[in-house]
C-alpha cells in the first residue's frame, strides 16, 4: 500500500492563494497516483487495468465494498488534481492543466504528443482518465432502445435504471457550464434551434426526456462541473483515492494477464524501469480489464485469448517467446463486432453566427476571457471548444423495419467565420460492423471499416440528411455549404468515403462483445452477462469494448452506466467463480 500524499491539497491551497479561488475543502484530501513500481510485492483482491469511464466506477465501487484494489494506468497524469502538468503558461501557478479547462479541449487536434496512444491506428487517450480526459464532455442519458435493441437479458432498460440513477446522481451534467449560468456566444444555438422549431422539431431537456429522441433538440449537456472538466476523475476516482484499500499507478502498461488455463493469477506490467508481475489474492483475486476498445482487445490477444489468426500474429511478434503456449489459447471472437458512430459532416453558414478562435485562446486567450475563467470560472472558456449547440435527434425506420437512431451535434466551426458544422451520428439500430486486428509490431488496426456496410444503415443516413435539410428549409439567410443546395442527399452521402479517415467519430465500441452466445462454441460473445471472459474463472472486461451495439448518446454516459451495472454483477458473483 502506498503512502497517503498531501501534495495535492498543498497544490490546491497554493492555487487558492494565487487565484482567490474558493478554499479547498477538507474532503479533497486524497492519495495521488504512485509511479509504476517493479519492486512491489503487494497482492490485491482486484487489479483494474485502465482509468477511463469504464474503469473508474468499477474501481470505486470495488474499493467501497472493502476489497483491496490496484488500478493500473499506462499513461501519465492529466488533470491538475492528480499531479498533471501539461498546460499553457496562463495556467501556471494554478491547479489547472489543459485537461481541466473545457475551452481548451480542442487542443487535442493541434498537439497530442504524450497524450494519444501510439499503438493504435486510431485516436484514443493514453493518459489518466482515458478518453474522458481529452473529450468534449458531451454527456446525455441513453434512450431506452439503446439498451433494449442490443444488450442481453439482465441489461435491458428496466434493469439499467438503478445504474442510470447512480451515475446521474454523482455526475448530473449541465447545460450551463459557466458558473454564472449564462451561455456565451449562443448565436449558433439560437439560429439552429429556431430553424428546427420552424421545421416542426420539438425542444426538450436532454437528460429529463431521454425517451424523446425523434425530431427533438436540446441545449448540449456536458459532464462538466464547477466550470471545470470534472467528470469521472473528479468524482469516482476522488472517492476511491480517499480509501486506504485503493492504490493507483500511472506509467504502468499491462502487457498481459498471467494465467493457468482459465485462472488468472496476476498481470505482467511494463514500468519505465522494467517488467514486473503483480499478483491478485490467491483463489479469490480477480482482474478487470478496462483498457478501452483497442487496449482491452490487445491485452486479451497478448494473453492468448482471441481468434487463432490474431494469436498467431502475436506469436510471431516480439511477445512470441514468452507468450502462453498454444494449448492454453482460448478461442474467442475478440476484435469482431467493431463499431463507431458513423459521422457525416454537413456545413451551413449564417450571418448571425459568431465564431471564437479556441486554438488561439490556448496560449493567448483574450485577457477578459482568461480573467473571468480564473477568477470565477465564467465565460466562453467554461464551454467545450468549439462551442457546441444544439444537439438533436431523429429516428428513422428504413424498409428493413429496424429503427435507426441518429443524433446530431452542431458546433461553431467550419470553412467560414459564420459557419457551423452539423455532424450526424448513426448509432442505435445500425447493423454494420467492422473488425479490429493486430499487426506484428503489436499495433491495433481497423482492418475492416465498420461504416455503412448495410443498405438500411445507408438509407437511414441519407433520410436523416434530407430531414435536416427539410427542417431548416425556412431559415432566412442560411446558406448550405455541404451539401450544396443542388446536390441530392443520397449523392452527398455516397460522395464521402465510408472509412475511418472520413467518417470516424472516436466512439469505438464492441471488440469484446457481451452476450449469452459463448464465442468458444460458434457464438459472437467474448464476455458473459457478468462481464466475465468466457473460459476463465476470474477475468472480466468492463468498458466500451463489451457493448454489443451502439447507443444514441455519446459514449461516456453509457459507459459509466455499464460500469456501475457491471460492478454490481461482479460483486454479486460468488468466490471462486466456477469456470463457465
Ligand atoms: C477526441 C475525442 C473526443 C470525444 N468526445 C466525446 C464526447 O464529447 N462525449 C463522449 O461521451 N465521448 C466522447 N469521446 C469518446 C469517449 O471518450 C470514449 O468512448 C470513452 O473514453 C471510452 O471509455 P473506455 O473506458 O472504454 O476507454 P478509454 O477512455 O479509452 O480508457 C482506456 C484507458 O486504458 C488505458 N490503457 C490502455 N491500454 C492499457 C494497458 N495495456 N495498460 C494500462 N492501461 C492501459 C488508457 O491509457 C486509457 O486511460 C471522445 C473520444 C475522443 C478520443
Ligand atoms: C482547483 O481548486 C479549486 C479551488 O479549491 C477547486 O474547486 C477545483 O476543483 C480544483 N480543480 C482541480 C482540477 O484540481
Ligand atoms: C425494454 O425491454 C424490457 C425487457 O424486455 C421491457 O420490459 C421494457 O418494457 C422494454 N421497453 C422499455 C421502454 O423499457
Ligand atoms: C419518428 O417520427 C416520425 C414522424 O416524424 C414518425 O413517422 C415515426 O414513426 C417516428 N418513429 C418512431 C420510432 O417513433
Amino acid at each position: 500500500m502506498h503512502l497517503v500524499q498531501n501534495w495535492a491539497v498543498a497544490a490546491a491551497v497554493a492555487a487558492w492563494l494565487q487565484t482567490g479561488a474558493a478554499a479547498p475543502s477538507i474532503n479533497e484530501a486524497r492519495a495521488g497516483p504512485a509511479s509504476c513500481s517493479t519492486s512491489s510485492k503487494d497482492t490485491y483482491d482486484y487489479i483494474v487495468v485502465g482509468s477511463g469511464p469504464g474503469a473508474l466506477p468499477v474501481a470505486d465501487r470495488l474499493s467501497e465494498a472493502g476489497h483491496s484494489v490496484l488500478l493500473l494506468e499506462k499513461g501519465p497524469a492529466s488533470s491538475g488534481r492528480w499531479g498533471g502538468t501539461m498546460k499553457p503558461s496562463w495556467l501556471s501557478g494554478t491547479n489547472l492543466t489543459r485537461f481541466d479547462v473545457p475551452g481548451l479541449c480542442n487542443q487535442i487536434w493541434a498537439d497530442r504528443n504524450g497524450i494519444a496512444c501510439t499503438d493504435y491506428d486510431q485516436l484514443a487517450g493514453c493518459i489518466l482518465g482515458g478518453g474522458a480526459a481529452i473529450n468534449s464532455g458531451l454527456y446525455w442519458k441513453p434512450h431506452p432502445e439503446d439498451w433494449n435493441m442490443s444488450f442481453p437479458a439482465g441489461w435491458k432498460n428496466p434493469d439499467m435504471q438503478e445504474s442510470v440513477s447512480k451515475v446521474f446522481s454523482r455526475l448530473p451534467g449541465t447545460m450551463y457550464p459557466s458558473m454564472d449560468g449564462k451561455l456565451y456566444l449562443p448565436q449558433g444555438y439560437n439560429t439552429i434551434s429556431a430553424g428546427l422549431t420552424q421545421g416542426g422539431w420539438t425542444s426538450i431537456v436532454a437528460n429529463d426526456q431521454n425517451d424523446q429522441r425523434n425530431k427533438t433538440f436540446s441545449h448540449t449537456t456536458y459532464y462538466f462541473s464547477g466550470g471545470e472538466r470534472g467528470g469521472p476523475m473528479a468524482t469516482y476516482l476522488l472517492t476511491a483515492s480517499q480509501r486506504k484499500n485503493f492504490a493507483f499507478w500511472t506509467g504502468a502498461a499491462v502487457k498481459r494477464v498471467v494465467r493457468t488455463g482459465g485462472h488468472v493469477t496476476g498481470v505482467e506490467v511494463e514500468c519505465s524501469g522494467g517488467t514486473t508481475t503483480i499478483n491478485v489474492t490467491p483463489n479469490t483475486g480477480r482482474v478487470v480489464i478496462s483498457a478501452g476498445t483497442f487496449g482491452s482487445a490487445k491485452i486479451l490477444w497478448r494473453s492468448g485469448i482471441g481468434p487463432k489468426d490474431q494469436l498467431n500474429v502475436v506469436k510471431q511478434s516480439g511477445d512470441g517467446a514468452t507468450m502462453v503456449s498454444s494449448d492454453q489459447w482460448i478461442d474467442l471472437p475478440v476484435g469482431y463486432n467493431l463499431y463507431d458512430h458513423v459521422g457525416t459532416d454537413l456545413e451551413i453558414a449564417h450571418p448571425n453566427i459568431v465564431n471564437y478562435d479556441f486554438y488561439a485562446a490556448y496560449n493567448r486567450p483574450a485577457s477578459g476571457d482568461s480573467q473571468s475563467y480564473l477568477n470565477g470560472r465564467t465565460g466562453i472558456l467554461t464551454q467545450a471548444a468549439p462551442n457546441f449547440g444544439p444537439m438533436f435527434w431523429d429516428i428513422i425506420t428504413p424498409s428493413d423495419g429496424i429503427n435507426r437512431h441518429l443524433h446530431w451535434q452542431a458546433r461553431v466551426e467550419g470553412s467560414r467565420s459564420t459557419s457551423m458544422t452539423l455532424t450526424q451520428y448513426l448509432g442505435t439500430g445500425s447493423v454494420s460492423r467492422g473488425r479490429l486486428t493486430i499487426n506484428s509490431q503489436l499495433k491495433t488496426i481497423v482492418s475492416t471499416s465498420p461504416y455503412l456496410n448495410n443498405a438500411g444503415d445507408v438509407a437511414a443516413v441519407v433520410q436523416g440528411v434530407q430531414n435536416l435539410r427539410d427542417g431548416l428549409a425556412k431559415v432566412s439567410g442560411l446558406t448550405w455549404i455541404r451539401p450544396s443546395s443542388s446536390q441530392s442527399s443520397a449523392a452527398f452521402v455516397n460522395s464521402i468515403a465510408a472509412n475511418p479517415g472520413s467518417r470516424n467519430s472516436n466512439h469505438w465500441i464492441g471488440t469484446n462483445k457481451m452476450g449469452t452466445d459463448d464465442g468458444r462454441s460458434g457464438g459472437t460473445a467474448v464476455v458473459d452477462t457478468d462481464t466475465k471472459v468466457y473460459g476463465t474463472d476470474n477475468l472480466f472486461v468492463v468498458d466500451a469494448s463489451i457493448f454489443p451495439g451502439h447507443v444514441t448518446s455519446n459514449p461516456t454516459a453509457a459507459i459509466l452506466i455499464v460500469s456501475e451495472h457491471a460492478v454490481s454483477k461482479i460483486l454479486a458473483l460468488p468466490f471462486p467463480a466456477a469456470a463457465a
